[in-house]
């Protein structure tokens, strides 16, 4: 059976993390109903898109949708299950905030239909917590990890390493700890400087200097084995799971199948008349508002995606999983992988890519530099 998965963002938080460059806004208030009825009415478009599927996945994104009213959140399951059938074992993943009053709301989501949490612990450790400008602290982090294995029986949570100053000795040492809390699966992300967020102002007048290329590389390395051998091998570049345990909706958008996105800023890659269309809504949350009360979806931009776009982002995505690209599967679905034998043969001779039993894979040393890989292959 073929995965489809529903995305549903919300764009609210608490406070702009330094780092992070997010469809992410701090408001006032924010008129609850209003935001409820424009998901709900943006679902009943997205089903017009799409309709007849079996959805495998929802997963609510931010944002922080753990501060969602457990309401909305609920409403939104129940609409998505009227206008689609869902798979009985459907993943339905909400992104979560450590703060107290977000963990008292676990229990309500899962009440709610949610039935896998992933939490934004970022650090173990206190000065890395406060340098990220988290509004958590870690005994609160640590509290939420207890919550949410109380209510959950798979939860993730994500960890930001390649920090200023951080040793490989210490990486190891919070990884450990981190394997003794974890659930199923965990996301371990090296420090991005992104354009147009605080940190990168910050960083370019060197008021804090970032692990270099080959300390990152070390810490990279450190990760992968470390995980491996706690029996959560990395599936994706930055993604570690038990066997059985990884995220079966961003394996949606890994393996390239069709997903529809509601809420501001969402994207959808979805098969219609047999064709692959792409969705963008309106990225500004009044905006998107407005829209949708107008006319009943956000949508900002709508295309069928050619050949060689389908083809460019199929690889994009698929190289970032260990099991790399199923090259028969892909065409099956209307994606063909034509590759240029003398870009390939360089990347399988220097140890980046492989070809085996039908599938395109980017050895562990490939996944660490892919954007460079990707242009190799494509220019
Ligand atoms: C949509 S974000 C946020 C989830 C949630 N709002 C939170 O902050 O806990 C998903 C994850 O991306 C990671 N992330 C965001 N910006 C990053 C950056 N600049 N570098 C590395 N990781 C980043 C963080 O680990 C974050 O938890
Ligand atoms: S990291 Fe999470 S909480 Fe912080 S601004 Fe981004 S989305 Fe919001």
């Amino acid at each position: 059976m073929s995965a489809f998965g529903i995305y549903v963002h919300w764009p609210f938080c608490v406070a702009k993390c330094p780092y992070c460059d997010f469809n992410s806004h701090v408001r006032e208030r924010v008129d609850q109903t209003r935001w409820r009825d424009a998901l709900l009415a943006e679902l009943d478009h997205a089903a017009q898109e799409a309709p007849g599927r079996a959805v495998t996945s929802v997963f609510f994104g931010g944002g922080t949708p753990s501060l969602m009213p457990p309401d909305t959140v609920a409403a939104v399951i129940e609409r998505i299950g009227k206008l689609w059938r869902v798979d009985a074992g459907a993943e339905i993943t909400l992104e979560a905030n450590p703060s107290s009053v977000e963990a008292a709301n676990f229990a309500a989501l899962r009440q709610a239909g949610v039935n896998r949490l992933s939490l934004g612990i970022q650090a173990l450790r206190e000065e890395p917590l406060r340098f990220l400008g988290r509004a958590h602290d870690l005994q609160e982090g640590l509290a939420a990890i207890d919550v949410a294995r109380k209510h959950f029986d798979r939860y993730s949570f994500d960890l930001i390493y390649a920090r200023p100053d951080q040793t490989l000795a210490d990486w190891r040492a919070e990884l450990d700890q981190a394997i003794g809390l974890a659930g199923d699966h965990l996301s371990l992300y090296q420090l991005t400087i992104e354009r147009g967020t605080r940190f990168w102002t910050d960083h370019a007048k060197g008021k804090f200097v970032v692990p270099d290329e080959e300390q990152a590389a070390s810490l990279y390395e450190v990760t992968q084995e470390r995980l491996a051998s706690a029996g959560l091998p990395a599936y994706e570049i930055s993604n570690h799971a038990k066997p059985g345990g990884e995220s079966r909706h961003n394996l949606v958008y890994w393996r390239y199948e069709d997903y529809v996105g509601v809420g501001p800023g969402a994207h959808g890659r979805f098969t219609s008349n047999g064709a692959k269309q792409a969705t963008r809504r309106s990225s500004g949350p009044e905006a998107w508002l407005e829209q949708v009360e107008a006319q009943g979806h956000g949508t900002a931009e709508r295309e069928t995606v050619d050949a060689k776009t389908m083809q460019r982002e199929a690889l994009m995505m698929g190289l970032r999983l260990a099991e790399g690209v199923d090259l028969q599967a892909l065409a099956q679905r209307g994606v063909r992988i034509e590759l240029d034998e003398r870009k390939l043969a360089p990347l399988i001779d220097n140890g980046l890519l492989e070809k085996t039993n039908g599938r395109l894979v980017a050895t562990s040393a490939g996944r660490q530099v892919l954007n460079s890989v990707l242009l190799k292959l494509f220019d």
